[in-house]
């Protein structure tokens, strides 16, 4: 299945620096997302990329936000309008006049789905944390003490096991890496690392 946007520009350069606040955010999300999982999928996926734009990028609070806003609000319109991933919520902060670089780190969450190559390091992290963080979580709810004492061979292990959390697609996680220029060990570490109970 694709959903290809086939556009590449996204947003208003006279928008940079608009965002929406915590409250406008998590809003959006709890009145588009009704299925609890995927809230904890984009919530999980937006604590990862406030994590690593603090402490990989050295951004401040500001940049931050914008790197957690794009995880949190990535998969929002998958819940209702699965036949338009990607697109409804890219229109919806295009109509709300949110920061370009936002919505194109969105609308850049799959490239093999939506057809837009991830180009900045918020692009190309939200790409790299999508489908790894999905997979450790499926392996921390079949561990008795979920993210507690995780090892790095453990989720390797379960990488190369095609039949395990198999929608997880292993070619985006091994391209999204490439792209960024980090091992797969290394996120894997770092997703280990910023889990709650780690
Ligand atoms: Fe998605
Ligand atoms: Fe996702």
């Amino acid at each position: 299945m694709t959903y290809m946007l086939n556009r590449n520009n996204f947003g208003n350069r006279a928008n940079a620096g608009n965002v929406l606040s915590r409250h406008e955010a998590e809003a959006l999300l709890n009145d588009w997302v009704k299925n609890e999982r995927l809230v904890l999928h984009m919530k999980q996926v937006g604590a990862l990329m406030r994590a690593w734009a603090l402490e990989k990028e050295g951004l401040d609070e500001a940049g931050a936000w914008k790197w957690e806003m794009a995880g949190l609000l990535h998969d929002a319109d998958w819940d209702q309008w699965p036949e338009l991933h990607c697109s409804k919520i890219i229109e919806e902060l295009e109509h709300r006049e949110i920061d370009p670089e936002i919505i194109r780190a969105i609308a850049s969450h799959g490239p093999a789905h939506f057809g837009v190559e991830p180009e900045t390091k918020m692009d190309k992290m939200l790409y790299a944390f999508d489908e790894l963080s999905g997979l450790v979580h499926a392996y921390s709810l079949m561990r008795p003490e979920g993210y507690a004492g995780m090892e790095l061979k453990g989720v390797k292990k379960r990488l190369k096991e095609k039949s395990f959390a198999a929608g997880v697609n292993r070619d985006d996680i091994e391209d999204a890496c490439r792209r960024v220029g980090i091992t797969v060990d290394e996120l894997i570490l770092f997703i280990i690392a910023h889990q709650p109970g780690a």
